[in-house]
C-alpha cells in the first residue's frame, strides 16, 4: 500500500541539523544500513534522503558510494551565489561535485536565526536548480501566525514567492514544517498536516498547472516519530516527511522509513 499520490515515490528525509561529526556521521549511516537491510527495507516506492553537516558529506558520499547504499544525499542548505568573496558560504555548485541530490531551502531555523525571507529563499532556489540540486523548500506558520492568520496563509505565501520565480518545470520538493510543531514533541495533527499540504498542492497548480501539482512532493515536518508517521502519510497529499531529532536514531528513522507497515497493519 502506498501511502502518497500514485505518481510520487514517498520521500523520508533526515534534517540532522548540527549534529554528529564526520566520523559519527559514518557510523550512523551504517548502523542505518544494518537496520533497514535487517529488516528488510524495499525501497521501490520509499525513498529514504539524509541531509548531514556540511563537514561530513564526503564521508557520507563515500561510504554511499563504496558500500552501494540506497541512500539519496542532500545539503542543509547553500549560497545563493555560485563562486566568489563569500567566506563561509557553500556553493551548489561544492555539493553537486559530492553528488547531493538534495539541499534544504529556508529551514525555519536560517529564516529565524540568519534572517531568511522570501527573496533570499528565491535566491538559493534558483542556485539549488542551476547546479542540479532538487531543492527542498520548507515553510510554515509561527505560533503566531497560526493565531492571527490561521495555518495556510504563511506557508501558501512562502512557496508562491518561490514558484512565481522558477520554471513551471522546475522540479523540487516542498516540506511543510509548522514552526511550533518543530523540536516542541507536539507536531501537528494528521488533519492539519493534509489540510496544508492540500492548499500548498493548490498553489502549485495555479502557478504552474497540473502536471506540477500532480508531480510534486509535498512532505510534513515537525516532531515526526515511528508512532505518528503513519498517520501523517495517510493523507492523500502528504508524500513523506522531514525527520529532525528522530534521524539521529538509527532505529527510530528505520521504522520511519517503513512507515507503510504501520500503514497496512493499523
Ligand atoms: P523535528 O525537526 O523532527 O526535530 O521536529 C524537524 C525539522 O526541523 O526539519
Amino acid at each position: 500500500m502506498v501511502a502518497s499520490g500514485d505518481n510520487r515515490r514517498a520521500l523520508i528525509a533526515g534534517n540532522w541539523k548540527m549534529n554528529l561529526d564526520h566520523l559519527q556521521s559514518i557510523a550512523l549511516v551504517q548502523k542505518l544500513a544494518w537496520t533497514l537491510k535487517d529488516r528488510n527495507f524495499q525501497s521501490d516506492h520509499v525513498e529514504v534522503a539524509i541531509f548531514p553537516p556540511f563537514t561530513d558529506l564526503r564521508s557520507v558520499q563515500t561510504l554511499i558510494a563504496a558500500d552501494k547504499l540506497e541512500f539519496s544525499l542532500g545539503g542543509q542548505d547553500l549560497s545563493p551565489h555560485d563562486s566568489g568573496a563569500h567566506t563561509g558560504d557553500i556553493s551548489g555548485a561544492f555539493l553537486s561535485a559530492l553528488a547531493c541530490d538534495y539541499v534544504l531551502v529556508g529551514h525555519s531555523e536560517r529564516r529565524a536565526h540568519h534572517g531568511e525571507d522570501d527573496e533570499v529563499c528565491v535566491a538559493k532556489v534558483q542556485a539549488a536548480l542551476r547546479h542540479s540540486l532538487t531543492p527542498v523548500l520548507c515553510v510554515g506558520e509561527t505560533a503566531e501566525d497560526l493565531e492571527t492568520v490561521g495555518q495556510s496563509a504563511v506557508p501558501v505565501a512562502q512557496l508562491g514567492a518561490v514558484l512565481r520565480e522558477i520554471s513551471a518545470e522546475a522540479d523540487i520538493v516542498v516540506a511543510y514544517e509548522p514552526v511550533w510543531a518543530i523540536g516542541s514533541g507536539t507536531p501537528a495533527t494528521a488533519e492539519q498536516a493534509q489540510e496544508v499540504c492540500a492548499v500548498l498542492r493548490d498553489t502549485i497548480r495555479d502557478v504552474h498547472g497540473d502536471a506540477q501539482a500532480d508531480r510534486t512532493r509535498i512532505l510534513y515536518g515537525g516532531s515526526v516519530k515511528s508512532s505518528n508517521i503513519a498517520g501523517f502519510l495517510r493523507g492523500a497529499d502528504v508524500d513523506g516527511a522531514l525527520v529532525g531529532g528522530a534521524s539521529l536514531d538509527a532505529e527510530e528513522f528505520a521504522a520511519i522509513a517503513q512507515f507503510e507497515k504501520h500503514v497496512t497493519i493499523d
